[in-house]
This record gives structure tokens, C-alpha cells and sequence, in this order.
């Protein structure tokens, strides 16, 4: 039946329109589980096409009808100016890996002698290689979508993981089944084949092809205009639930992941259920044999204990979960002939060589390019060009050169390779400490040291700007546009010239520029790591930022205030002073004041009358109200230490939920243990409460 648009009158005509609507909803929705879970289409394209043309124009007649959790929401929606953060509330953790029998049965012993059991059954699933989403529902309909991020803390990728099809928009099933507030997690991935189709039309488009599948898959999901994502077929697994609100959940991951099925959501064919090493170490095995034939990267088998209640006696070390393991397929190896040694210059001016290989396919990605490490490792190995070398690659690991295959076939006129003295980019001489591997250009003004400046400067870690990459940062220096960091800040006086430039184009300059005037307004610690100051990374960046609030501030420190912050030793104390004592560098500096990028951090000095001040803490678990680097901010704010272990000189550990191993060792050795409610009066008042019961 097709919807007849010219009913007689308006309410019968959205009447009509809500039935027909809510029916080819349904079709649609049909016909995705079928084709996307089940692997089993009962429309072939056309006819699917034909249903959504049909909704898209339903919904557009009659925006009211528009639901959050219609499939043609999955098209995308405007573009965002960059994504949330969104603090997980239940932090997604990593996994520790094992490499062989040994490796696992160690780690199982470790884990029933924990239990004191004899045997555990367990559930072994693929290890996708892709990127861990947690997705929210509530009331059966897709809520919120986060990328794990530091597992504390991810971005909110709703509007782009609508688009992927096998992620329902709405759960399936009885009400009465469906949990109120449920968290889905698992692995999206971009198929292997598709991921060939997408690097093919990017070479036709002259943008960069991504390395691997799973490049290709995070680059999809952070597109900033989901209508791109939507053009990605991205996929997903579903392998555990985050949590749920106001229903039980299930006792055991295999009945778990049943139910997870029946809601919609896609697991992973392969998974099965196993009671010993032997039955572990054969599924393994298999996973080995069927890895050629998937559509999709895996880089090992999750070994997870079956029962939910064992999982949680069982707890955490770290970040990694006792209950779980990884074990990790042997990297792939494969020869070819190394066509030619390069070599790249780094930021700080540190030479890298890198081989130029014959293309091969390893692990499933075409690889052209290895690392060689360093100077003394291309002469242990006697690397040379034209050899036939062996490569690996291990998930995401750089591909590296690992030896000669065949040093007697070497051709007669075959030359040990000389590795440059001077740098390939400016001629100065190179510099070789003793204590060091690597060699350096150590000229201030060196172009090829400018250019990763510029590229770091912009990286996501750094400053942020979209659009300023690795080839960007190459030409904005060569054509003249930028000869230093502050220059960034004035082309937008030369907008004329950049739309001249080849590949440039208006919507590619305007949002190069629109992305550096947001770049003002990061934060000053972000700044600070963006100039690549030798010795300051992102932490010790933060640090500085908080201590002294301004550029000008950070630029006129001594090295005795320096020394005098936790965590800055002598040696990244004297560097900075060094660094500042350029004139150059304090001239950018006053630069880029002047240009108006001169962000302040107002964070309260931490109080030095607080009785938390000098008191160190150690937090674990999960808390209720705010996350644990929250609770870690917190406690430096008002001048106390936040640390990772637990050790005599802890004062207090602030136990959350299902705190683990921290707490026994606290126990142990008498460390004082309080709740969240107390830490949260301690931090406001100035005092712990005492528990009368418990807490003497
Ligand atoms: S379970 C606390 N199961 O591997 C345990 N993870 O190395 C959480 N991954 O961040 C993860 N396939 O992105 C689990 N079947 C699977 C997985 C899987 C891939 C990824 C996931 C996680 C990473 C940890």
C-alpha cells in the first residue's frame, strides 16, 4: 500500500500518516535485523529503498511523526562543532593480554586460586579489532552513544552511531523485558572489504588512505557531520552490558549476551562456552584457522569467567579486570624486499629511519612502510637496501623491519648503509650522545623540525585544529605561510592567498581558519603541551598551568619555583628555564599575547589551610557522584596527593564500589579506608566523620 498524501481532511490525513508511518517503521526495522543480525534479507535493495524513500517523506510532510528512534534517523544530522565528553559512569576498563599456554594458564590459576575453586567455566568470543562503544537506553530507545576514550572519560557520538545499522535505535521485545536504563557495550568495527572499497576512493580524492581497518573505523566514528558517518558502513558487536537500572541482570555473560541478542543487539557467531585450558587452548586454535575468512580484524580471543557473581569477587587489578584475559594472536609476519632506507627528522630534531618496502599485506593492511628504530639498530642488523627483509605487525603497532631473510643471496655490489651525518632536511651536522640511541639535528631553525612543530602543535592531544595535519603543516611552512607558531594566528589576514593554493578550496581554508580562532579559547595547559617544550607532556603541562595561570607566568618561572612543584624534577626544570631563556621563544610567547592567544587558569590556588593539604590519598572503585579523576582533582585542588597504589604512606584510601585488590591492601596494612560520603565531607568541611561502628 502506498500512503495516499491527499486524504480528505488534515486530521484523517495524520492519522493515516502515523499508521503508515509506525508500519514501514516496523518493515524497516524488520528488514535491517534480518539483513544486518541475521544475516538473513528477506528485501533486497530496492524494496528497502523504496520503504525509506517512502518514511523520509512521510516524516517530512509531518515533522511531529519525526521519532528519535525512526530509521530514517540513522541518515545523520547537522554537523556538531566537536563532541561532548561524557564521564562514564561505569569506567570502561582494558584487558590484561597473555601470549601463549603458559600465559593463560597462569592467569586462570590465578583467578581460581583467588576463588578458591577448583574450576570456572568461561566463554571465549573473537577480539574485534575495532573501537569500544557504550550505548545507553532508556525506556528501550537509544539515549547516548560514548566512545571509551580514557575509560573514564569518551565522547558523546550519539548522532553517529545512529547511523550505523546494526545498532537499534530502539530495543526489541516485550516492555516488561526490556530494562528501564540499560548500557550496551561492544566493538564497532568497518568491514575489511568495505575498508578497501573506502581507501580506493580516497586515493581517487587525493585524501590520505587510512592505515587500517581500525583507523578507518575511529576516523568514520569521529566525523564531525554524521551524513559522512552515515556513508561509512560501520558495524557493530555487542559483547557486555555497562550497566542496568531498576531490572535484574543476568547471572552469568553467556546468558547475558542472549539477552542482548534478544533486545537486537548483534553478538559475535563465533562465541563459545568453555571448561577447561584444553577446551580454552582448541577455541583458540580455531579462531587461528577461521581469522582469514572474517570480514573483520581480530587480534585474539577475550577469555571472560562465565559467572557474573564470580566476576565480581573476582574484581580488578588496575585497570584490567581479574575475570577477563586477552590473548593475543602471534604478529604476523610476511618478507619482502626493502626498497630504501629513509629518514624522517622529528620534533625535537631526532632522526628516525624508515624503511620504503615492496607493498605486502600483513595481517589482513597493505603495508609500504616500517619502522627501523634507530641508527645502532640498522647496523646491528646490517639492514641494506634492496635486501629481502622480514616485517611484522601486531595489532596496532607500527610495522617493523625484524631481520634480513636471506644474507647470502645478497647481490655482490650489496653496500652496508651509511647512516647520514648530516640532516636531510637543513645539512647541519647530526649529533650522537653516548647515553643516547638516537641521533639528532640540533639546529633551532631546522625546517623538517618546524613542520612536526606545527603538526604537533595542532594534533588532537594539543590544540585541536582540525584541518592543520601532517601535509598542511608541510606546506603552510614551505609556501611561506607560517615561519613560526604565532604566524597560526595570522593567516587568517591571508585568506586570498590560501584559497590560491592547490587542494585548498573556500570550505577547507574557512574551516582551517574557523578551527584556529577556536584554538584561542583551549586551555593554557593545553597550550603549553601544543608549544613542545622539551620534557613537558600533558600532565607536567597541567602542573604549570595551575601553578603559575599565564604564559607569562609559566615564561618567567625559576627553576627553583619549578622544583618546588610535585612531579617536576631537575632535568625538565632546568630544560624549561633553558627553553625560556631563548630569545626567541620568549619573543613567540609575546607574540602570541599579543595576537590574543593568552589563555589564564583561574583554578583556586590550593588552600594551604585545608587538612588535606600534604595528605595522600589513594581512590578506587566506583563512586556514585563524580568519577575518580574527579574525586583525584578534587583532592589536588586543595593541595593533598592523589596516587596510584596503596603503600604505608597513604593516609587514606576513598573506597568506592566494588574496590578490589586496593582495599585488601589497605586493610593489610592499616591504612584508614573511608566511604564516598566521608571523603565528600572531608573535602568540604575539612573533617572526617567517624563511623561509629567501624571506624574508631
Ligand atoms: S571485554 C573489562 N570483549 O579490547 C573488559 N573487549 O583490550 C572489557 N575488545 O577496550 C572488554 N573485542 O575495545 C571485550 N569480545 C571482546 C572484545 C573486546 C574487542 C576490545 C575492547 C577493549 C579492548 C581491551
Amino acid at each position: 500500500m502506498q500512503f495516499d498524501s491527499d486524504a480528505s481532511t488534515p486530521e484523517g490525513a495524520l492519522e493515516d500518516a502515523t499508521t503508515r508511518a509506525t508500519q514501514l517503521r516496523a518493515e524497516i526495522n524488520r528488514a535491517n535485523r534480518l539483513y544486518y543480525i541475521e544475516d538473513a534479507p528477506e528485501l533486497d535493495d530496492a524494496e528497502w529503498d523504496a520503504r525509506m524513500q517512502e518514511l523520509l517523506a512521510l516524516e517530512e510532510a509531518h515533522p511531529e511523526l519525526k521519532t528519535p528512534d525512526s530509521p530514517t534517523q540513522r541518515v545523520g544530522a547537522p554537523p556538531s562543532p566537536g563532541f561532548d565528553e561524557v564521564v562514564h559512569p561505569v569506567p570502561m576498563l582494558s584487558l590484561g593480554n597473555v601470549f601463549d599456554e603458559d600465559g593463560f594458564r597462569a592467569w586462570y590459576k590465578r583467578a581460581l586460586d583467588f576463588l578458591e575453586l577448583e574450576s570456572a567455566p568461561m566463554v571465549c568470543e573473537l577480539k574485534i579489532d575495532g573501537l569500544a562503544l557504550a550505548i545507553t537506553y532508556r525506556v528501550g530507545v537509544m539515549e547516548r552513544a560514548a566512545t571509551r576514550g580514557d575509560g573514564e572519560r569518551g565522547e558523546d557520538v550519539t548522532a553517529n552511531v545512529r547511523t550505523i545499522r546494526s545498532v537499534p535505535l530502539k530495543l526489541e521485545g516485550p516492555p516488561e523485558e526490556i530494562p528501564p536504563v540499560v548500557e550496551l557495550r561492544g566493538e564497532v568495527f568497518l568491514p575489511n572489504s568495505k575498508f578497501s572499497e573506502l581507501n580506493i576512493e580516497r586515493e581517487a580524492a587525493e585524501i590520505p588512505a587510512y592505515v587500517n581497518p581500525r583507523n578507518a573505523a575511529s576516523g568514520s566514528l569521529r566525523q564531525l557531520d554524521s551524513t559522512e558517518t552515515a556513508k561509512r558502513p560501520l558495524d557493530m558487536f555487542f559483547y557486555a552490558l555497562g550497566y542496568v537500572e531498576g531490572a535484574e541482570s543476568p547471572s552469568s555473560h553467556w546468558d547475558t549476551l542472549q539477552a542482548i541478542n534478544k533486545w537486537g543487539g548483534r553478538k559475535n557467531e563465533w562465541t563459545r562456552k568453555a571448561n577447561t585450558v584444553e577446551e580454552v587452548m582448541a577455541a583458540i586454535a580455531n579462531a587461528g584457522e577461521v581469522r582469514e575468512s572474517l570480514d573483520y580484524g581480530i587480534d585474539g580471543v577475550v577469555i571472560k569467567i562465565d559467572s557474573l557473581s564470580l566476576q565480581s569477587r573476582l574484581g580488578f587489578v588496575g585497570r584490567d579486570p581479574r575475570w577477563a584475559i586477552a590473548y593475543k594472536f602471534p604478529a604476523e609476519q610476511a618478507e619482502t624486499t626493502l626498497k630504501a632506507i629513509h629518514v624522517n627528522v622529528g620534533r625535537t630534531g631526532a632522526l628516525t629511519p624508515w624503511a620504503e618496502l615492496e607493498p605486502v599485506i600483513v595481517g589482513g593492511v597493505t603495508v609500504g612502510r616500517a619502522t627501523l628504530h634507530n641508527k645502532d639498530e640498522i647496523a646491528r642488523k646490517d639492514f641494506r637496501e634492496g635486501d629481502r627483509v622480514v616485517i611484522q605487525r601486531a595489532g596496532d603497532v607500527i610495522p617493523q623491519v625484524v631481520e634480513v631473510a636471506a644474507k647470502n643471496q645478497r647481490p655482490d655490489d650489496s653496500q652496508p648503509y651509511e647512516f647520514p651525518d648530516a640532516c636531510p632536511s637543513c645539512g647541519t651536522e647530526t649529533v650522537q650522545t653516548e647515553d643516547e640511541a638516537v641521533t639528532r639535528c640540533v639546529n633551532g631553525a631546522c625546517p623538517a623540525q618546524f613542520e612536526r612543530l606545527l603538526e604537533h602543535f595542532a594534533s588532537r592531544g594539543a590544540l585541536d585544529i582540525e584541518g592543520l595535519g601532517e601535509r598542511v603543516s608541510q606546506d603552510l611552512p614551505r609556501l611561506g605561510f607560517v615561519s613560526n607558531i604565532a604566524d597560526v594566528y595570522r593567516l587568517h589576514e591571508r585568506r586570498e592567498d590560501l584559497l590560491e593554493l592547490e587542494k585548498m578550496g573556500e570550505t577547507r581554508v574557512d574551516n582551517l581558519l574557523k578551527a584556529i580562532e577556536a584554538s584561542r579559547s583551549q586551555p593554557l595547559s593545553k597550550l603549553l603541551f601544543a608549544l613542545g617544550i622539551p620534557g613537558i607532556g600533558s600532565e607536567s603541562a597541567e602542573w604549570l598551568s595551575r601553578r603559575f595561570h599565564s604564559l607569562t607566568g609559566v615564561k618567567d618561572a625559576t627553576e627553583e619555583e619549578l622544583l618546588a612543584i610535585d612531579g617536576i624534577g631537575p632535568i625538565v626544570a632546568s630544560t624549561l628555564t633553558d627553553y625560556f631563556s631563548v630569545e626567541q621563544n620568549r619573543q613567540l610567547v609575546d607574540d602570541l599575547i599579543e595576537l590574543g592567544v593568552n589563555p589564564i587558569d583561574d583554578t583556586p590556588e590550593p588552600s594551604a589551610d585545608h587538612p588535606a593539604n600534604g595528605v595522600t590519598f589513594v581512590v578506587t572503585g566506583r563512586l556514585e557522584t563524580m568519577s575518580r579523576s574527579e574525586a583525584q582533582n578534587r583532592i589536588k585542588s586543595l593541595g593533598g596527593k592523589a596516587t596510584g597504589s596503596v603503600t604505608k604512606k597513604t593516609n587514606y584510601l576513598v573506597a568506592g564500589a566494588e574496590a578490589g585488590s586496593k582495599l585488601e591492601k589497605a586493610q593489610r596494612l592499616d591504612v584508614r579506608v573511608i566511604n564516598e560520603s566521608m571523603f565528600i565531607a572531608f573535602m568540604e568541611y575539612g573533617e572526617v566523620p567517624v563511623r561509629p561502628e567501624t571506624d574508631s
